[in-house]
């Protein structure tokens, strides 16, 4: 992963708290209801995809608290999304082509339903929550963001895994077209992903479809993408396209670039360092001073046990 030495975001002093507030963004909302429901006022046909609040949303008790989210503006504009370019700013700058709706996840693989799930069937059969997580880079930055998804367990349960789904494998939509970075070999294109099916399964593993009460922007994933809080950013990957269970581990588009450095599990891990940098520490967006970072990110409570008995070294 390429890293950058000299943080380019100044702090600001946007107030979150407006923009989340916007009381004009959740009247449009309300119109939105009364018009088609969840799914009708989340896939707008206007221009404002992006700008679509989010009604209905409750806010999960599996939240993080007690620590100050990172601006909308600072969320949208240090992005990772290499199908776009790889410098920070280079996803907002250049995702204006990218049409997220209408939208098709393929669910396919082991599984008893495998079919195609259209964004508005899965808005439809799943209530969505805000959850406050953690998000930590491997390449040693962090941001707190207020994401609105609903639990991708949920979601595993209605396609009934087979005995012998092990796995799942997530795959990025490939739109060359749309997604200028894809001319560049710097990954293995499409974007792929991957899990053990027990960490898919985890209340924890969020499918996000908005931030700040709000869908989507296209430089964060829209309008689908995995939120996996105590791992580190590369696994929540975005526009996702196919979902596909399996027996065997997934390859995935890190690992398949850099094996030495991207292990399939990628667990937030202060002790094990990247082969080029530390792990110990972070700077959260938006601060000077850098913080300690937690054992798996700080979820250690809700997620250790699926490590029980694993070499966390060894398996990195
Ligand atoms: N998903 C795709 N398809 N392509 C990417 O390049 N980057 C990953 C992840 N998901 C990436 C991706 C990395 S390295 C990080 S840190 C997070 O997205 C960043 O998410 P954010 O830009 O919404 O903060």
């Amino acid at each position: 992963m390429l890293i950058r030495t000299t943080p380019t975001i100044p702090t600001r002093e946007i107030t979150d708290e407006r923009l989340y507030l916007d009381r004009r963004a959740f009247l449009r909302a309300s119109v939105g209801v009364a018009a088609g429901g969840v799914a009708g006022a989340l896939l707008p046909t206007d221009e404002a995809f992006a700008q679509a609040a989010i009604p209905n949303v409750k806010k999960s008790n599996l939240s993080t608290t007690g620590e100050k989210l990172n601006a909308f503006e600072d969320i949208t504009s240090y992005n990772n999304f290499y199908e776009f370019g790889t410098d920070k700013g280079d996803p907002k700058a250049n995702s204006g082509r990218f049409k997220p709706t209408p939208w098709t996840v393929k669910i396919d693989g082991e599984v008893g339903k495998p079919g195609d799930y259209t964004l508005e069937d899965l808005l439809k059969r799943f209530p969505l929550e805000e959850r406050v997580y953690r998000l930590r880079c491997v390449e040693a930055w962090s941001m707190v963001i207020p994401w609105v998804g609903f639990p991708l367990g949920d979601l595993l349960k209605v396609v009934e895994p087979t005995s012998k789904a092990r796995f799942v494998e997530f795959t990025t939509v490939q739109r060359p077209a749309e997604m200028p970075g894809l001319r560049y070999p710097v990954l293995e294109w499409p974007y792929r992903e991957g899990l053990r099916l027990d960490e898919a399964q985890h209340p924890l593993t969020l499918m996000a479809v908005g931030l700040y009460g709000k869908t989507l922007l296209n430089q964060n994933g829209a309008p689908l993408r995995l939120v996996v809080p105590w791992k580190y950013g590369f696994k929540s990957i975005k526009s996702i396209a196919r979902i596909r269970l399996t027996e065997k581990q997934p390859q995935t588009s890190w690992n398949m670039s850099a094996a030495q450095e991207y292990g399939f599990y990628s667990n937030v891990n202060p002790q094990v360092d990247h082969p080029r940098w530390s792990q110990a520490k972070e700077r959260r967006i938006g601060e000077f001073l850098r913080r300690d970072t937690l054992m798996l990110n700080g979820y250690a409570d809700q997620v250790a046990a699926l490590y029980k008995g694993m070499d966390l070294k060894k398996n990195y």
